[in-house]
């Protein structure tokens, strides 16, 4: 390599990252770099949070339910609290909701602060006493000045996020984002403090013999389901379940296969959350290249109704997603 030319293992932090994404927008306020900049300020937190959990005696449950009907984690609402604190104070952010909050929570109605940001602040936190990787997981959406109630600015679908990610807390931290140009990879240098770009445009395996599913659960599966897993079986792959949805994806983003949360007799809408489960994962996986959908219908196509509804789920590499779809749809076809 000469002087001149640029060098590919060049030193990026996500927060350089973006500012350099936002010069490329000249009408930009710099609202969204402070709202990514709460977020990686939240995951340093969370992350060493998780990691003295043990020590400092904050694992196990509170003895209280979420509005999801959740058992809540002492650390679900340490990392809710985190990230309520980092963004609740930066210019940009109209309205916050989180699953651990029943109502969003509206900071500002004026028209100079146009983001509200919606997450899971601990997903798998039902994993975190047998130190199992858990993650946190966020969308970005236009807040609409318009609303009446302000509330139902939240209520988009899927395909108006103008952002989307997820930290996931395993062997190492990392924070995976899209901004709609494709998905980047950063992984936190626990020596500087640092996220750090290990990989440019992600891209989702097209197959891969694997599927991530809580087979438990079997027979309540409607039936289109219950066949693609009789199929699967006779065709030599491997069944991974971590149980924490950000792991689950994260390991199909980086070696393929499919995930899916169907309904079930308990949760006939599936378990896992629209607007800041589905969604955000939706969006990285079709940015990614997969497929992301709720039964036959694409989930960023959903038009909500309420913060905490749920969605069945089925996302993952392209060919394998089509698997599932050929069986559900040859099921609800007799
Ligand atoms: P959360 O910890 O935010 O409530 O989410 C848990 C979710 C998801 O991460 C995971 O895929 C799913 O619950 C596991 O559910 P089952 O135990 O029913 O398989
Ligand atoms: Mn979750
Ligand atoms: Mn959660």
């Amino acid at each position: 390599m000469t002087d001149l030319e640029p060098a590919a293992d060049n030193l990026t932090t996500l927060e350089s990252h973006i500012l350099s994404e936002e010069t490329r927008h000249p009408g930009a306020t710099g609202a969204f770099s402070w709202i990514l900049a709460a977020m990686t300020l939240s995951a340093k937190i969370i992350a060493s949070k998780i990691r003295r959990a043990r020590i400092e005696d904050v694992l196990g449950t509170l003895g209280s339910k979420n509005i999801t009907g959740d058992t809540q984690q002492k650390l679900d609402v340490i990392a809710n609290e985190t990230l309520l604190r980092a963004l609740g104070t930066r210019a940009g952010v109209a309205v916050l909701a989180s699953e651990e909050n029943e109502q969003p929570i509206i900071l500002q109605t004026k028209v100079d602060r146009p983001y509200c940001v919606l997450f899971d602040p601990l997903d798998g936190s039902s994993n975190l006493d047998a130190c199992v990787s858990v993650g946190t997981i966020f969308s970005i959406l236009r807040h609409d000045t318009q609303a009446d109630p302000i509330e139902i600015s939240i209520l988009q679908p899927g395909t108006k996020q103008i952002a989307a990610g997820y930290m996931l807390y395993g062997s190492s931290c990392v924070f995976v984002l899209t901004t709609g140009h494709g998905v980047n990879l950063f992984v936190l240098d626990p020596a500087v403090g640092a996220f750090i770009l290990v990989q440019e445009n992600l891209r989702v395996p097209e197959s891969a013999k694997s599927y991530s599913i809580n087979e438990a659960y079997r027979a309540d599966f409607p039936a289109g389901y219950q066949r693609y897993l009789d199929w699967v079986h006779g065709q030599r792959y491997s069944s991974r379940y971590i149980g924490t949805m950000v792991a689950d994806i994260h390991r199909i983003l980086v070696q393929g296969g499919v995930f899916m949360y169907p309904p079930t007799k308990a949760h006939p809408q599936g378990k896992l959350r629209l607007m800041y489960e589905a969604n955000p994962m939706a969006m990285i996986v079709e940015q990614a290249g997969g497929k992301a959908v709720a039964g036959t219908q694409r989930i960023l196509d959903i038009q909500p109704t309420g913060l905490h509804e749920r969605t069945p789920v089925i996302m993952g590499s392209a060919a394998e997603v089509d698997h599932v779809l050929r069986h559900v749809k040859a099921a609800g076809a007799e």
